[in-house]
């Protein structure tokens, strides 16, 4: 069965970004020229994802509200000649867009299954929208292809041993250079007892099997429902990889990651990378 929809889990509180994100959604900060969610939406659209189910939560309106129709300023900018209409009319239509409420943060784990109605008894693929994942072919493309080899599959990076303790990482067999059948999951290991420095990042590309799991699971030490937990027995019931994609990975979720995911993002964009260019290396010659 072909993936068509996609959940963008962002019901989280934004710790991290407080005072920012006590009204302002960290997925509505600019990245570049669009906030950061929208990079996960449009990877979805590329790759043929139709619907996306927005998990949100109190105060993250902004969200379904970015993504909806937009009729009057659409009109204004029509009159005026804006060339600004393409952009505003692409985001409301690249897919359709619903969005449901996780009314407390009871973690990941519980964040896809609020997702579960939504998504109906079909696969689907969950993005972490923080993470700025860029390949060619697309990380989601990459990841829908080993869904389609090898049934449920779950994104990780090779990460520096030091950062392991910070991450879910994979235990399992190695069954290419990218491929590792995976046996487990360990949140947040210290070092010395991390099976292996494969760090879960999303997407993740699961069947619905795995919203039985989540209901079969109890919320860990902090209340939360681990999705790592789901993977878990997932795992015992379908063959879940790890796959590591073939790209690069920022980490948009905290403000100096934001930052720097900006300067990188800013390199790579036809209308902005020739200057910043210019001012990045003048920068550099000031601070040297
Ligand atoms: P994070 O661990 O990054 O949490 O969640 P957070 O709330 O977004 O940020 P901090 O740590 O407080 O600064 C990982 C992803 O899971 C979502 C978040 O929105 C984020 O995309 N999430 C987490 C939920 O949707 N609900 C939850 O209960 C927890």
């Amino acid at each position: 069965m072909p993936v068509r929809t996609a959940v963008i889990v962002a019901a989280g509180v934004g710790t991290r970004f407080l005072p920012v994100s006590k009204s302002v959604p960290k997925e509505m900060l600019p990245l570049v020229d669009r906030p950061v969610i929208q990079y996960a939406v449009e990877q979805a659209a590329e790759a043929g994802i139709e619907r996306v189910v927005l998990v949100t939560s109190r105060g993250k309106t902004a969200m379904e509200d970015y993504f909806d129709l937009a009729p009057d300023l659409e009109r204004t900018l029509r009159e005026r000649a804006s060339p600004k209409l393409e952009a505003v009319e692409r985001v409301s239509r690249m897919a359709e867009i619903t969005a449901v409420r996780q009314r407390e943060p009871l973690g990941l784990g519980h964040a896809v299954l609020t997702a579960k109605s939504a998504v109906g008894g079909e696969p689907f693929i969950v993005y972490l929208p923080d993470e700025i994942l860029l390949g060619e072919p697309s990380v989601t493309r990459q990841m829908l292809d080993a869904y389609e080899r090898l049934g449920n599959a779950v994104g990780v990076v090779e990460v520096p041993w030091d950062d392991v303790p910070r991450y879910g990482v994979v235990e399992g067999e190695a069954r290419s250079p990218r491929e590792t059948l995976l046996t487990r999951c360990v949140e947040k290991p210290p070092r010395r007892e991390a099976p292996s420095n494969l760090a879960i990042v999303g997407p993740y590309v699961f069947s619905p099997a795995i919203f039985d799991c989540l209901e079969s699971i109890t919320a860990g030490a902090i209340g939360e429902l681990q999705l790592t937990d789901g993977i878990d027995l997932l795992a015992q019931r379908e063959p879940v990889h790890a796959y590591r994609f073939e790209g690069e990975r920022f980490d948009a979720g905290t403000p100096l990651g934001l930052l720097q995911t900006s300067v990188e993002l800013a390199l790579r964009h036809p209308d902005y990378a020739d200057a910043m260019r210019v001012w990045l290396r003048g920068l550099a010659e000031r601070i040297a």
